[in-house]
């Protein structure tokens, strides 16, 4: 079994991959999406959203990671898709998932799931920039509205020339509550003959085996799941136990260090109570901190309730 860390936006960033493939069990990231509009953008932000470009497109702990573009237009989408490869990107992902409405509006994301011949062109232009080799993805949801088109859409980004398609089993509509249907991967599985990897709604190794059996499929994407414990992945493959508070704890420290090192400082509250939202899904204790600091601005406040704790 395969298992790719899902990209999140505001959430999973270098630092997060950093900590996440350190635990074990991923064999793949994803990053947080780039925006293209109408231009080809400079390299300086291709480095801020995967630093790890410059150790070979690899997380510290070895895990390659592979950059995400969002955009419709599929010329300036190939001209940036060619940039991150050419930076080392391991690969190419494209997002037809995005369901936030800024995104939407402007013809990116969930939207382009309308249009099963903008998804064709876009992904043979992207397809045609990349090099010859280049393992080329895209993420889509079962549909916009409903799953009218998820068929068409699955076979227009096959036909087009990628090599492997990620379904998360949810509309546009259906937003993040539950449940995934894993049973419509199935349904896409029997359409469209390129490699799928199964996401939505998987919170434990039950959850895991049910996706499996249900989609058809072997290889997984974790992504809030993973946020809220840490271990999910080797819990799945290798039946470890549920990592301990005291260490979920540790990380939650390291986590801090390393943004007031890095240069996100002015992200981290933020991020950090984001992701104590999802631990506490799973640790009493991580609600218990999140109320503690949730009033708190900075960094430096929000530490010493860390150690505290
Ligand atoms: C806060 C947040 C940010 C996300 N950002 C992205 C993104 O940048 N690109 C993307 O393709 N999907 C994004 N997603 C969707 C996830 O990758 C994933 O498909 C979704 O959360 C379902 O998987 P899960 O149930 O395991 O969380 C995001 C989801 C959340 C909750």
């Amino acid at each position: 079994m395969h298992i790719t860390l899902a990209p999140m936006e505001g959430v999973v960033d270098s630092l997060m991959r950093d900590m996440l493939t350190r635990i074990g069990g991923f064999d793949l990231c994803v990053t947080e999406f780039i925006r293209i509009v109408d231009q080809l953008l400079p390299k300086r932000v291709f480095y801020r959203t995967c630093p790890e470009l410059h150790n070979n497109s690899m997380t510290p702990a070895g895990v390659p990671v592979k950059i995400q573009l969002l955009g419709q237009d599929p010329n300036w989408l190939a001209e940036n898709a060619a940039r991150a490869i050419e930076l080392g990107s391991h690969g190419l992902d494209l997002n037809f998932g995005c369901p936030a409405k800024t995104v939407n509006k402007s013809r990116g994301g969930a939207i382009l799931l309308k249009e099963p011949e903008t998804l064709y062109q876009i992904v043979s232009e992207v397809r045609k920039a990349v090099p010859q080799g280049t393992i080329l993805s895209a993420k889509m949801r079962l549909g916009f509205n409903d799953t009218s088109l998820a068929f068409e859409n699955a076979q227009a980004i096959a036909a087009a020339g990628a090599d492997l398609l990620v379904i998360h089993a949810r509309t546009k509509l259906d937003g993040y509550k539950p449940p995934a249907y894993w049973n419509w991967i199935a349904e896409i599985k029997k359409v469209v003959d390129i490699n799928i990897v199964a996401n939505g709604e998987i919170w434990s190794a039950q959850d895991a085996v049910n996706c499996q059996i249900k989609s058809n499929c072997q290889d997984i994407m974790l992504g809030r799941g993973a946020l809220a414990l840490p271990n999910l992945a080797q819990i799945i493959k290798q039946g470890a136990a549920q990592m301990p508070w005291d260490e979920v704890r540790m990380l939650l420290v390291a986590y801090s260090g390393y943004e007031i090192f890095g240069d996100k400082g002015r992200y981290f509250p933020n991020r950090l109570k984001q992701w104590l939202g999802y631990l506490k899904l799973q640790y009493p204790q991580a609600g218990i901190l999140f109320n503690e600091v949730r009033a708190l601005k900075t960094a430096n406040e929000i530490i010493p309730v860390l150690n505290k704790v």
